[in-house]
């Protein structure tokens, strides 16, 4: 090797040794104020960013951040029920739909919503998906989930998205109890509005709905906070539940 090779590698291992000093030197001086998460979240929400979200085309109203932690949990729980309350165009559904499709087990994804007639086509026609159009806290709701509960038996991943006020969401949770068990999962959305951070004049809503349960049923669920804290910002906070 001639000089100038040694001299050439010995400037760019030197560029690359400042590089990685400099960026090291800013990851480390980096201090939080504490609001971004909090000030993100109202960005988010307030722009309408999740009213603009799709996957794979259809709309899907949610924050991008809680869609993958919602992967995650489904492909560490592996459950073979999934039941979404609240449908819309059905984008949720044909995501959570996709996800378990790649984790290769017989699921099925019951999704409620009591109108059905904007679904996607293309969550209409996927198989793995059972639409009801029903209001989700109807007593024929819960004889469904325990039909299916004998049909696809193993763990449960419930999310509740319909009507966002305080009595219905309780009703729902309620619903739920003697359907879900140990380990089984629960997600109350759009706990973020009535001011947890969004929407301070909503009223009552799903976070107080979490409480109201709680008050009544204080030993049901652990909180999930590693998860709810994991990317900053959730459009449900208090809401990542796991069945005790
Ligand atoms: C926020 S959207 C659901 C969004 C959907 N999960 C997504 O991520 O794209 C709420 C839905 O709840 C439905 N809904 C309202 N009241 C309901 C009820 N009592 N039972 C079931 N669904 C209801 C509405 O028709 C609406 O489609």
């Amino acid at each position: 090797m001639d000089l100038k090779a040694v001299g050439q590698i010995a400037k760019t291992s030197f560029s690359s040794f400042r590089r990685l000093v400099n960026s090291g030197v800013s990851l480390f001086l980096y201090q939080p104020t504490g609001s971004e998460p909090e000030e993100y979240h109202k960005w988010y929400y307030n722009t309408f960013v999740w009213n603009k979200t799709k996957w794979l085309g259809v709309d899907t109203w949610k924050s991008v951040s809680d869609m993958w932690n919602y992967q995650e949990i489904l492909s560490e729980l592996k459950p073979s029920l999934i039941i979404e309350f609240g449908s819309n165009r059905g984008g949720s559904a044909l995501f959570f739909a996709h996800v378990m499709q790649r984790l290769g087990h017989p699921f099925k994804v019951l999704s409620v919503d009591i109108n059905h007639s904007i679904l996607d086509p293309a969550a209409v026609n996927d198989p793995d998906i059972l639409f009801v159009e029903s209001s989700s806290s109807a007593p024929e709701i819960a004889e469904q989930i325990q039909r299916l509960k004998e049909e696809f038996p193993g763990k449960i991943f419930a999310i509740l998205d319909s009507n966002h006020e305080r009595d219905h969401v309780l009703a729902e949770m309620k619903l739920l109890r003697p359907l879900l068990a140990s380990g089984d999962y629960l997600v109350v959305e759009d706990s973020c509005v009535n001011g947890h951070p969004v929407l301070p004049g909503w009223g009552p809503g799903p976070y107080e709905a979490i409480e109201a349960y709680e008050h009544e049923f204080p030993s049901d669920y652990a909180h999930d906070e590693g998860r709810e804290q994991k990317f900053g910002f959730t459009f449900a906070p208090y809401g990542f539940l796991i069945r005790n």
